[in-house]
C-alpha cells in the first residue's frame, strides 16, 4: 500500500524536535514492511535546496491566495512531494517563528495549506499518484480529514483513503482565530462542536482528532495519560471519547544516524565490547567545553529544547547539588530566552565543571551522546522523548522523570532491577527539583561503583530503540483500516 505521510519537518531536511526525527525515520522503516510513504512537506528553502530530481507535477490556480505548484523530488530514499508556495513557505529558518523568535503571524493559513493539499490528493488531485491512507502528523497537518470529511462528495475516483492523526504533542494545539474559517476554505457548517471548533476558536489537533479514522501517540503511557482531565490539556475529553480509536505506539530512533560503531562525528568509535573507549570521548566534551580533564567526575548532558516541559528549571534549581557530587555538566540547547540566559549564568558561576552550547548542533548532540556518562531528561510530561533512545544506544545512562514514554522506555536501577540485570537507567518522580536531586545522587552514587555500573551501561546498550517492532505496528494497524475501508464499500 502508499501512505501519504503529512508533516511540517522532516530529517535531515528540516528539524526543531523528535517530530522530524520520526517523520524521516519511520518511512524506511516502514518499507521493509512493504508500504511505500510518499512524505508531503511543506515548500520551506531547505527543502527546495535540498531537493534531487525535482519534477513540478502540478500547479494550483491559487492555494491560500497565491501561486502555488507541487513539486516530486526525493533526497536519499525519502520520497517527497512539496508544496512550492512562496507565499507562504519561502521564508528562512525555523518553519513556524519569525527570526524575531515570535510565530509567523499567518500560520494558520500557511499550515491549513499544508492540510488542504494532503485532502486534495487523498481524494484524487494527482492523476498517477493515489495514497491508500493518509498519515497526518501533529496540529500542523491536522486538518487533513476535516477537509476530507467536508469536501468528500467531490472525489474524483475511488475509495475515500482513511486518515491516521499522529499526535506528537498535545502541548502545541494550532488553535487559530473563527474568522479565518473561509480564508482556509472550510464551510461554515464546520464551524461546530462536532466540527472544527474548539472553545470558540478553530482547532486543528481537535479538528484531527475529531475527524480521523485512527489517533496514534508516540508511547503507550502517554495514549492513556491524553485522555485524562489533567494529561488532556483541554482535549481530555475528546480523546476519551475516542479511546477505541487511540493507540500508542512507541517511536524508534534510526539506528544508522545513530550508531556509536561507525558515528562520524565523534572522536572514538566504539560498541558494547570496547565501551572504554568512550572515556576519549568524554575527554574531547571536557576539552570542548573548557571543563576539568577528570576521567573521574561523572559527566551529566542534557540536550534538549530549554522549555517548561523538559523541567529544564528543575535542573537549574537542582544545579548546586550536581557539583556538590563532584560532577561536570554540559548543556546543548536552545529554547526560551529566560532559560537561555540562565544556563548562560550558570555556565559562569561553575567554570570548569559545567559548559553550554546554546544553540542546535548536531554533531556536538553526538559527541555528548557518545561521552558523556549520564543524560537528563527531567520532563513534567513527555509523549515519548528520543534522547533517552539515543542515550541508551551510545552507553550513556539516562535519567529521567517517570513519565509518558520515558517511563515505557526506561527500567530503574533499583537494586532488584540491577540483579535481574533488567535496569537501563535511572527514573524519578514526581518531577520536582528534590526528586531530581535525589536522582543525581543516586546516579553519581552507582557511579561510583563500576561494576554496576558497567552492568546498566550493558543493559541500556543491549536494548533495542530500533524502529523494528514499532514499524511492524504501525503496518499492522495501516493494514487493519484499509481492510475496514474495503469491508465497508458497497
Ligand atoms: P522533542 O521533540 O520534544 O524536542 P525528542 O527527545 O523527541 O524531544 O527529540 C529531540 C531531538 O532533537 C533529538 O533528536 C535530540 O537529539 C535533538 N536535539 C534537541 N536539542 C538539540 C540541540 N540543541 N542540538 C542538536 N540536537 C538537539
Ligand atoms: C514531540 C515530543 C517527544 C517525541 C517527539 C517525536 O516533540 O515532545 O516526546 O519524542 O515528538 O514523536
Amino acid at each position: 500500500p502508499n501512505v501519504l505521510s503529512v508533516t511540517a519537518e522532516i530529517f535531515p531536511l528540516i528539524k526543531t524536535g523528535g517530530l522530524a526525527d520520526v517523520a524521516g525515520a519511520l518511512p524506511l522503516a516502514l518499507a521493509k514492511e512493504g508500504i511505500r510513504v510518499t512524505s508531503l512537506t511543506p515548500g520551506y528553502p531547505a527543502v527546495m535546496a535540498a531537493l534531487e530530481g525535482a519534477e513540478r507535477i502540478h500547479r494550483f490556480s491559487s492555494l491560500m491566495g497565491g501561486r502555488a505548484s507541487l513539486v516530486r523530488g526525493r533526497v536519499g530514499s525519502l520520497q517527497l512531494l512539496v508544496i512550492d508556495a512562496p507565499h507562504l513557505f519561502d521564508r528562512p529558518g525555523n518553519p513556524y517563528l519569525q527570526p524575531s523568535g515570535r510565530e509567523w503571524a499567518d500560520n494558520g493559513v500557511r499550515f491549513a495549506a499544508l492540510a488542504k493539499v494532503a485532502a486534495e490528493i487523498g481524494l484524487g488531485l494527482l492523476p498517477d499518484y493515489q495514497p491508500d491512507l493518509i498519515q497526518a502528523h501533529d496540529w500542523h497537518a491536522g486538518l487533513t480529514p476535516a477537509y476530507m470529511h467536508y469536501a468528500r462528495g467531490n472525489a474524483r475516483r475511488g475509495p475515500v483513503p482513511p486518515v491516521v492523526l499522529s499526535i506528537h504533542n498535545l502541548a502545541f494545539q494550532g488553535r487559530f482565530p473563527a474568522r479565518l474559517l473561509a480564508k482556509i476554505g472550510l464551510p461554515q457548517e464546520a464551524f461546530a462542536i462536532d466540527g472544527v471548533e474548539y472553545y470558540g476558536d478553530i482547532g486543528y489537533l481537535k479538528a484531527g482528532i475529531q475527524f480521523a479514522d485512527q489517533v496514534t501517540t508516540v508511547s503507550p503511557s502517554y495514549a492513556a495519560e491524553i485522555t485524562t482531565e489533567e494529561g488532556g490539556m483541554g482535549l481530555g475529553g475528546l480523546l476519551k471519547s475516542r479511546a477505541r480509536h487511540l493507540v500508542g505506539i512507541l517511536n524508534g530512533i534510526d539506528t544508522e544516524v545513530w550508531n556509536p560503531a561507525s558515528d562520524p562525528d565523534i572522536k572514538a568509535q566504539y560498541t558494547a565490547e570496547t565501551v572504554e573507549r568512550r572515556a576519549i570521548n568524554k575527554l574531547a566534551i571536557q576539552s570542548h567545553f573548557g571543563l576539568r580533564a577528570d576521567a573521574q567526575a561523572p559527566l551529566f548532558g542534557i540536550l534538549s529544547r530549554l522549555t517548561d516541559q523538559k523541567g529544564v528549571d528543575l535542573l537549574l534549581d537542582a544545579l548546586p547539588v550536581l557539583f556538590a557530587e563532584g560532577a561536570q555538566l554540559v548543556v546543548c540547547g536552545q529554547g526560551e530566552a529566560r532559560y537561555e540566559a540562565a544556563f548562560r549564568e550558570a555556565a559562569k558561576a561553575y567554570p570548569g565543571a559545567m559548559g553550554r552550547f546554546i544553540g542546535y548542533r548536531e554533531d556536538l548532540a553526538h559527541l555528548i551522546q557518545a561521552g558523556a556518562d549520564a543524560i537528563l531528561a527531567p520532563s513534567r510530561f513527555e509523549p515519548c522523548g528520543l534522547t533517552q533512545l539515543c542515550a541508551m544506544r551510545y552507553g550513556a545512562i539516562p535519567v529521567v522523570s517517570r513519565t509518558g514514554g520515558l517511563s515505557d522506555t526506561i527500567i530503574d536501577a533499583n537494586s532488584a532491577a540491577i540483579a535481574r540485570s533488567a535496569a537501563t537507567g535511572v527514573q524519578f518522580a514526581p518531577p520536582t527539583r528534590d526528586m531530581l536531586e535525589d536522582a543525581i545522587r543516586r546516579t553519581c552514587a552507582l557511579y561510583r561503583d563500576p561494576d554496576g555500573w558497567r552492568r546498566v551501561q550493558l543493559n541500556a546498550m543491549a536494548s533495542d530503540s530500533s524502529w523494528r517492532s514499532s514499524a511492524a505496528e504501525y503496518a499492522a494497524m495501516f493494514l487493519r483500516l484499509l481492510a475496514g475501508r474495503s469491508a465497508a464499500l458497497p
